[in-house]
Formats: structure tokens, C-alpha cells, sequence
């Protein structure tokens, strides 16, 4: 099986897991029900459920424990998209080719949509069977350090605080480990947890984790200049529109694809004591450099 089969079988998967966790769009608060529903249908790659699970199946892990958690980092995740094209935000109409939330439901519902996705993502992690009170205990840590202040939220503060004026390097690189790199970080970390990775071994994946992550926004930087927006269904440009700071306008485009590298290749480094049960995250990662949405 070449890897594009690979991806899209995995991707089908966590589709699948995740379509068990939605709420039935049913009672006095359909509105908001349907708003939640609409986004998280709405289509995406779903890279981080899918990267949760291959870590669990790198150590072992081979139960259905970890589908809720699959399921409540990709809520989380569409939290954070819903409420990223808010206007308040990034102002943006579309999203994985759809109009985005609020252009469909107003703004109000939007924000509710969001949050409801990161209040169902944590009660769905405790709707567990098979799995210890400590196992879920330090997924949820996890998953609320990874979206909160110092992780998702925290990189989008410094997002906002960045337009507009030029930033350092380093507070560049802090907001896409924030941003982006910290629910990387949680999905890669809790998969690994649940199937009982060593702190070695823990270590190993956070460092892949944190440069796929910083790769994964280096690339969508560049895709929001050089990108397709019929591939990758929301507008490019929406940097530039905001005088957002990015790898591309503080470098260079040959500079931000050069850097996109050497994190793709930081990534593999970190995954060089595994074997071939770790190529998938290899070519995964690599597949960064070239992706198209
Ligand atoms: C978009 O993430 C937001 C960023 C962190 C850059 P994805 O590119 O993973 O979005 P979907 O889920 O595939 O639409
Ligand atoms: C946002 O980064 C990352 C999130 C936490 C949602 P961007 O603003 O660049 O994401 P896109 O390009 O809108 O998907
Ligand atoms: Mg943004
Ligand atoms: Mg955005
Ligand atoms: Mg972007």
C-alpha cells in the first residue's frame, strides 16, 4: 500500500470514530447543535486523531480506548478553526471549501459552536471504559495544557499581538509551537500514554511532535501565499489581508521552505532509534514538505 492509501485509510478511520461522538442535532438547542455538527463535518484531513492513533499502535496499544480521545482532539480542533476565522479573529468566509461558521449560523452561534466543541471534547474523554482513572487523568492534563493559555490559546495571543509589526525569530517560532505545534504535541503524546510509552520514549515523540508541528505551520504559511484555494478550500492570502506575521513575510519563501525542512528533518532525527513500525510518522512528516491542502 503506497502512503496516499495509507493516509486516506486512516483518515476514513478516524472519521468513522469520531461520527460515534457528535451529538444527535435533537432538542430546545438544535441551533448550536447543528452549528457543532456542521463544522466537524465539514471535512479536513483529520491529522491529529490519526496521529494519536498511530502512536498508541506504536507501542502496543491495540483496544478501542483510544477513540474518545481521538475523537475530542479533533473537537478541540474545530473549535479552534471556528473560532480562528471568527471576524474578530482572522475574518475569513471559507473553510474546507464550505462557508465557515459564522457566515452560515452568525457570529454568536459560532462562538457558542466553539465552545460547546471544547466543553463535548473534555466529556468525552470521561466517558471511558477500559482505561484507569489515572490514564484519563493525565490524557485530560494533556489535552487542557495543550489548548488552553500556554499551549493553542496562548499562540493564538501572540497571533493577534503580532500584526501589524515585525516580531523576533524566537517569539515567531513560540507562537507556532503554541498555536499549532500544541495540539500536535497532545494527540502524539496522549496516544503514546494510553499505550504505556516509556519517558524515553515519550521524550523521542515529543520532539517529533513539536517539529511537525512548527513544519506544519511553516507550510501553511507558505500555502496561504503560494497555495490553491480550490485545494485547500480557504482563502490564501488571509495572512497578507491581516499583516499577520509569518514565516514567509519576517523571511523569505526559499527561507520558510528551507526551514520547513530542517524541522521535517528534526522530526526524523527524533524518530531514529525506531523502527519500521515508526515509517508511517516518517512519511507523513516528509509528506508536509509537498502537501497541497
Ligand atoms: C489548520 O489545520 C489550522 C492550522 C493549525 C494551520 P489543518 O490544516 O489540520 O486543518 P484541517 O482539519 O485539515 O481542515
Ligand atoms: C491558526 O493558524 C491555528 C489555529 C489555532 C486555528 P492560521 O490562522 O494560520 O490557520 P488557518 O490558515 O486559518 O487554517
Ligand atoms: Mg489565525
Ligand atoms: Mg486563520
Ligand atoms: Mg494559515
Amino acid at each position: 500500500m503506497d502512503f496516499n492509501e495509507s493516509l486516506e485509510l486512516r483518515k476514513k478511520d478516524a472519521e468513522s470514530i469520531l461520527n460515534d461522538y457528535l451529538p444527535d442535532v435533537d432538542g430546545y438547542q438544535e441551533q448550536v447543535l447543528d452549528a457543532m455538527n456542521y463544522s466537524v463535518n465539514a471535512g479536513g484531513k483529520r491529522l491529529r486523531p490519526l496521529l494519536m492513533k498511530e502512536c498508541y499502535k506504536l507501542f502496543g496499544g491495540r483496544s478501542k480506548v483510544i477513540e474518545p480521545f481521538m475523537a475530542a482532539i479533533e473537537m478541540i480542533h474545530n473549535y479552534s478553526l471556528v473560532h480562528d476565522d471568527l471576524p474578530a479573529m482572522d475574518n475569513d468566509d471559507f473553510r474546507r471549501g464550505k462557508p465557515t461558521n459564522h457566515k452560515v449560523y452568525g457570529e454568536g452561534t459560532a462562538i457558542l459552536a466553539g465552545d460547546a466543541l471544547l466543553t463535548l471534547a473534555f466529556e468525552t474523554m470521561t466517558r471511558q471504559k477500559g482505561v484507569t482513572a489515572e490514564a484519563v487523568v493525565s490524557v485530560v492534563k494533556e489535552m487542557s495544557i495543550a489548548a488552553g493559555s500556554n499551549g493553542m490559546v496562548g499562540g493564538q495571543s501572540i497571533d493577534l499581538e503580532s500584526e501589524d509589526h515585525a516580531i523576533d525569530m524566537d517569539t515567531l517560532r513560540r507562537m507556532h509551537l503554541g498555536k499549532t505545534g500544541a495540539l500536535f504535541r497532545a494527540a502524539i503524546r496522549s496516544g503514546a500514554i494510553l499505550a504505556g510509552a516509556s519517558e524515553a520514549q515519550l521524550s523521542a515523540l515529543t520532539r517529533y511532535a513539536d517539529a511537525f508541528g512548527l513544519a506544519f505551520q511553516i507550510t501553511d504559511d507558505i500555502l496561504d501565499v503560494t497555495g490553491d484555494e480550490a485545494a485547500i478550500g480557504k482563502p490564501i492570502g488571509s495572512d497578507a489581508k491581516n499583516h499577520k506575521s509569518t514565516y514567509v513575510t519576517l523571511t523569505s519563501l526559499e527561507r520558510a521552505q528551507e526551514l520547513a525542512a530542517s524541522a521535517v528533518q528534526e522530526a526524523m532525527d527524533a524518530l531514529r532509534d525506531f523502527g519500521a513500525e515508526a515509517e508511517f510518522l516518517r512519511e507523513l512528516v516528509s509528506y508536509l514538505l509537498k502537501r497541497k491542502s
